[in-house]
């Protein structure tokens, strides 16, 4: 049985032609992006979803290259090529996966289906792509499938910090009595000494294990965020200036309290900041700013915290929130202050995002929700 909609069999008179309707009418105001460009990659359309996906008019595309859509390094690398190969290929691309530059500069990613537009020869007279912005829902798969790893690493790491810690205690405490049970002129008392010393810092390592500062009970109050950046600037500047690191504060002053522990809040920055100073060891610059933000209708206090130091290659980018990862020297850095950090910022129900490339520094932002407690400053001050 046919339900085509043909006009013969529709029983009620209709002035709907579907063959004299191409698809390209249909996404006309489809929130899809559409854009149809021709052999010299001159745009020819570009509907409604496209300009709002990449912040256009389409009286600002029509008539101009593509290229001004593709992020630099990719055209560098020969992206419209590799697209074209891919295309002519088949005579289509299907749902594949795309960075491109939004008209405000910033990267959005698409999924993109783009086919060849042919003439009655068959010879290509253009192509059509047909897109949907993806930014978001890539960014949160990243973030949960970190978040479960993370996770499955916790249970791990404190499970197993609880068990050694049990083994340390019966060792440390043995010690102990044994230690007072000996004449203090001994042969083996030096001994028993470096093995409590030993115990005690296997046991300071494993306090940080456990995250100590992301478990132990909040104590929630109202805080002055650029108040406690400008106190942690303050503490760190000796290094500062040995480094000879130049700082720049861009701290709003309408900025709402956040109802947060400050011993957490404090470890957050402070790990950031120590990351950047580290990262800078012959001089740079370090700027810190703060602003609101708003994402899916709620409102965020943005930290952000920048650099011009050496970067972090992206084979590198993936792992940096893994416990123990390190590029640090032996004794310089245990790899635990980025996974601390996203522990905490996690259980505020934030997000941290970082970007970074080799030789170009790193930025890292902190979005923290503003919950329904939040005290706006100027309610505050009456
Ligand atoms: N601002 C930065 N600039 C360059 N690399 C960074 C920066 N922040 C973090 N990293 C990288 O991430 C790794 C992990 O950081 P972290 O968890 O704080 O551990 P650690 O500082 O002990 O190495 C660092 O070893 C470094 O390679
Ligand atoms: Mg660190």
């Amino acid at each position: 049985m046919s339900y085509a909609l043909n006009k013969k069999e529709t029983a009620f008179p209709s002035r709907l032609d579907l063959d004299r309707l191409s698809y390209r009418d249909l996404l006309k105001n489809s929130p899809d992006g559409l854009i149809v460009f021709d052999t010299h990659d001159i745009i020819h359309a570009f509907n409604k979803g496209a300009e709002d996906i990449f912040g256009y008019s389409s009286e600002e595309v029509l008539g101009r290259p593509f290229y001004f859509l593709i992020p630099l390094e990719l055209l560098d690398k020969g992206e419209i090529q590799r697209l074209q190969e891919m295309v002519n290929a088949n005579g289509r691309l299907e749902r594949c996966y795309v960075t491109r530059l939004h008209k405000n500069g910033s990267r959005i990613k698409l999924e993109l289906t783009r086919s060849q537009i042919l003439d009655e020869q068959g010879v290509v007279i253009g192509y059509e792509c047909v897109f949907r912005d993806v930014t978001q829902s890539i960014e949160f798969e990243k973030e949960l499938l970190l978040t479960e790893k993370l996770s499955a690493v916790e249970t791990l790491v404190s499970g197993m910090a609880h068990e050694l810690g049990t083994s340390l205690n019966i060792i440390q405490g043995h010690s102990d009595l044994i230690l007072t049970e000996l004449s203090p002129d001994s042969p083996f008392s030096d001994s028993l000494k470096t093995i409590i010393q030993a115990c005690d810092r296997m046991a300071a390592l494993m306090k940080t294990l456990l995250l100590d500062v992301s478990r132990r009970e909040r104590e929630i109050v109202p805080l002055d965020i650029g108040e406690i950046i400008r106190d942690l600037l303050n503490f760190l500047r000796i290094q500062i200036k040995k480094q000879n690191i130049k700082t720049s504060l861009d701290i709003q002053d309408d900025i709402p309290f956040f109802q947060g522990d400050r011993t957490q809040i404090e470890e957050i920055l402070l790990n950031i900041m120590m990351n950047s100073i580290q990262a800078m060891p012959d001089g740079g610059e370090l700027k810190v700013r703060t602003a609101t933000h708003s994402e899916n209708g709620w409102d965020h206090i943005l930290m952000e915290i920048k650099d011009n130091g050496v970067g972090i290659p992206l084979e590198i980018l993936s792992r940096i929130f893994e416990p123990f990862f390190t590029t640090k020297g032996v004794g310089k850095g245990a790899g635990l202050g980025l996974y601390i950090t996203h522990n905490l910022v996690r259980r505020y129900k934030g997000r941290i995002k970082v970007e970074s490339a080799p030789g170009c520094g790193c930025s890292v932002s902190i979005f923290l929700p503003v919950g329904p407690y939040a005290i706006n400053r100027k309610e505050d001050d009456r």
